[in-house]
């Protein structure tokens, strides 16, 4: 009988390698459902990472357990092995690919975060220096030692390459130990919850009072830190209502662990009714503007769910 040879194995093996890659980097499962226009952008890319991840893992593992099978030391053999030095096209070869990969990949990235808004045009760019007015008016009276700069950094240009289009909607976000406080400047309302209205293009601006936290959406696939005395930005249209997780993900403190609330996505219609109530319940009460952390806080800690322990960390 004929010996197969080995070409064809090789050739088979690669068929089987390239399947299984492709099927395990779309069907990995380790991600939380999309939620925003950026996550299938952000998906897009890690799925092709895992794909070649696998490929290489498989490819690595697979050669090491054929050679522990078929170069086994037999019986009776003592015999030394074979000398193999250097083989130049070889060490080409594998210099070569993965260069490729990783140059591959960084354009990839960069593309994906182009189109997340990671790189906005300079016209884009002065559109925000413009519209900083009432960011600069946060509610909770931000205090700063330095000046707050005029650069931004985060993902503030449109997504989707939907350039010079202006957000529908700006929210004033503000991280402290331990909380998130959602301030909608032209409303006046402040809230503990970030509401967004589906399918519009939202803009945060993001400060700190006190240390370094980190604005995360899991099923958005957006997460951006948020510093004292500087603004970081980051934009996004939300695709699917309901509610999602926003979480601190800088260790920021004792309680970093806790500082979790959620963003809850409304139909249009649903999002305008709660801005209203809300700006009809706080209006009654003290002008936002003129609240310290504490003094506001007080009297939403019940609604927002934040303790009193959280309460006594304000700076005041
Ligand atoms: Cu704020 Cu961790």
């Amino acid at each position: 009988m004929q010996e197969i040879p080995a070409s064809f194995w090789t050739l088979l093996a690669g068929i089987v390698v390239t399947a299984i890659s492709f099927w395990v980097g779309q069907n990995h499962g380790l991600f939380p459902e999309q939620a925003s226009n950026q996550a299938p952008l952000v998906d897009g890319f890690f799925n092709f990472m895992f794909t070649i991840a696998v490929a290489f893992f498989l490819v690595v593992q697979g050669a090491i357990v054929v050679f522990i099978i078929r170069y086994r030391r037999r019986p009776g053999d003592d015999a030394d092995g074979s000398s193999v030095r250097e083989n130049l096209p070889l060490e080409i070869l594998w210099t070569a690919i993965p260069a490729i990969i990783v140059i591959g990949l960084g354009v990839y990235s960069v593309d994906v975060y182009r189109d997340m808004g990671g790189l906005p045009s300079s016209g884009m760019m002065m559109a925000h220096h413009h519209s900083r007015g009432s960011a600069l008016a946060a509610p909770l009276e931000v205090q700063t030692s330095p000046a707050l700069t005029a650069t931004t950094y985060g993902l503030g240009g449109a997504p989707m390459a939907e350039e010079n289009h202006t957000p529908d909607l700006t929210v004033n976000v503000t991280g402290l130990q331990f909380a998130w406080i959602f301030n909608y400047a032209n409303q006046q309302v402040t809230a503990g919850e970030l509401h967004v209205p589906r399918g519009q293009d939202v803009l945060l601006k993001m400060t700190a009072n006190d240390v370094i936290h980190s604005f995360w959406v899991p099923q958005f696939r957006i997460k951006q830190d948020v510093f004292p005395g500087q603004f970081t930005e980051l934009r996004f249209i939300a695709t699917k209502t309901g509610e999602f997780p926003v979480v601190c993900a800088e260790l920021c403190g004792s309680y970093h662990g806790g500082m979790r609330t959620r963003v809850i996505v409304q139909e249009p219609a649903d999002f305008e009714r709660w801005l209203t109530e809300s700006q009809v319940a706080q209006a009654s009460g003290q002008t936002v503007a003129q609240a310290t952390p504490s003094t506001l806080l007080t009297s939403y800690a019940q609604d927002l769910g934040i303790t009193q322990e959280t309460l006594a960390q304000l700076p005041h």
